[in-house]
């Protein structure tokens, strides 16, 4: 049995924390010079869909990169994506198994390895502030998929870990592909330059037809369960609003240029299995300074009509800032197209590899960490406001909500929080 409290945990971590700060951190005590046998190590802390892509992204992105550890609570799921990896990128994924590590603690089993450079985070959610304070405190680089937290505590926890990662010279890249796709930094290059004129508002949407869910298997402890299906319990995922539409959320973050005051929010539940704790589809008002409205959806909808893009209206012109491979457009008010350019995701999400490891050998590691956290706060907000029916304001969200929705021990095999679908009007911001 493996245990891990928050307790054991933060304490763990302050006590490395402690240890001293340092010059900013190389490859292994390598830094900038290249040459045989300088490349990265990296180790892959969950290897399911995203881990494993990440973990090929970085490869491909970076030729000097090899993949040194890597762990997953499934650890055969672990090898086997190494086997795949091998495959694709031959002795620079030549992962013995001996350091392939299983468990809920095999993250820390990863940090202890001397010779891992950088570690890519791509657990559950719920997991991902805790495994960034842990990565910061043993100092290594780190790429954290997104979201960086689901609740208020993880919030504070990262805002912690990227000044910690900032003061001692360590980097870390998160998975907000967005922000390094062309077709978004070229539009919002020109809507800062002016073409639209004054942005007077947007709109956001993460609309599609649903999402998967996994059946309970025979012999599962309660928390094996909801850590494998964990898309369904809010203290994993944080609803579809901060697990997948934190994307639309941080280009609002990002076009914007910072989280908003306010959040209004209403939402449906009527479709999900019984179990499950989210909701079918939330819409959240994110009001900015000037009274600026930043309109957002979000839904899993089945035999409807799909939507995912971003459009920034300004008082000149419109800017369509499309999800995925759909690039981006600006017209003037009457709709006669300004400017074009096609998008490719694909591209992103090797780029958001190669600058990190780029800004690591050069010496000026990326910190962005704080940005993601409160991008991902801003979706826990609108989640909350929802929830609770109740206005959610940044202040109450940074300075006085207690979230804190990991379980206070989890153990596996072991018990997990009893799984309930919050109500408007009985449940409460807290
Ligand atoms: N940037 C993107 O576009 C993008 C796309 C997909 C997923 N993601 C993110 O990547 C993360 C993972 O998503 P996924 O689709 O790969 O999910 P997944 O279910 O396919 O994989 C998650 C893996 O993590 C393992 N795991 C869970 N908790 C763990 C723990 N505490 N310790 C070790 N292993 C643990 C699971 O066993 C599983 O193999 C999520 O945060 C998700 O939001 C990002």
């Amino acid at each position: 049995m493996h245990d891990q409290s928050r307790r054991d945990f933060l304490a763990t971590t302050a006590a490395i924390g402690a240890a001293g700060l340092v010059a900013p951190l190389g490859f292994g005590g390598w830094s900038q010079a290249k040459g045989p046998g300088k490349s990265i190590r990296i180790g892959v802390i969950g290897c399911g869909g995203r881990g494993s892509g990440a973990a090929n992204d970085t490869l491909t992105a970076n030729p000097d990169a090899t993949i040194v550890a890597m762990c997953d609570l499934d650890v055969e799921r672990a090898k086997g994506v190494r086997d795949a990896l091998k495959e694709a990128h031959s002795d620079r994924a030549n992962v013995d198994d001996d350091r392939i590590f299983g468990g809920i603690d095999g993250y820390q089993k990863v940090l202890a390895l001397a010779d891992v450079d950088l570690v890519i985070l791509a657990t559950a959610p719920g997991f991902r502030h805790m495994h960034i304070t842990a990565a910061v405190a043993a100092k290594k680089h780190i790429f954290a998929e997104k979201p960086v937290c689901v609740d208020v505590a993880g919030y504070h926890a990262c805002c912690a870990a990227h000044d910690q990662a900032a003061k001692q010279g360590t980097a870390i890249v998160t998975g907000t592909q967005y922000r390094r796709q062309t077709s978004f930094i070229e539009g919002i290059k020109r809507i800062r330059e002016g073409m639209i004129g004054e942005v007077v508002g947007m709109t956001a949407r993460y609309c599609s037809n649903g999402i998967w869910y996994r059946d309970r298997k025979p012999g599962m402890s309660d928390m094996e369960y909801q850590i494998y299906n964990w898309m369904h319990f809010i203290w994993l995922s944080g609803d579809q609003i901060t697990e997948q539409a934190v994307h639309n959320i941080d280009v609002i973050h990002w076009v914007m240029g910072g989280p908003p005051v306010r959040a209004f929010a209403s939402g449906s539940r009527w479709n999900r299995p019984a179990d499950s704790e989210m909701w079918d589809s939330m819409s959240v008002d994110f009001e900015f300074a000037g009274g600026k409205i930043c309109s957002f959806d979000a839904r899993h909808w089945a035999n409807s009509d799909n939507q995912f893009d971003n459009v920034v209206y300004g008082s000149k012109g419109i800017a369509y800032l499309r999800a995925f491979d759909g690039g981006s457009t600006i017209t003037d008010r009457d709709g006669k197209e300004l400017w074009t350019t096609k998008g490719s995701i694909g591209a992103a999400y090797r780029q958001e590899h190669k600058e990190l490891v780029e800004s690591i050998a050069a010496g000026k590691p990326i910190v962005e960490l704080r940005q993601t956290a409160e991008s991902s706060l801003m979706a826990v907000m609108g989640r909350e406001a929802a929830y609770s029916g109740q206005v959610a304001t940044w202040d109450f969200m940074t300075k006085q909500s207690k979230l804190d929705l990991m379980p206070k021990l989890v153990t596996i095999p072991g018990d997990a929080p009893a799984p309930f679908v919050r109500k408007p009007g009985e449940y409460r911001l807290q």
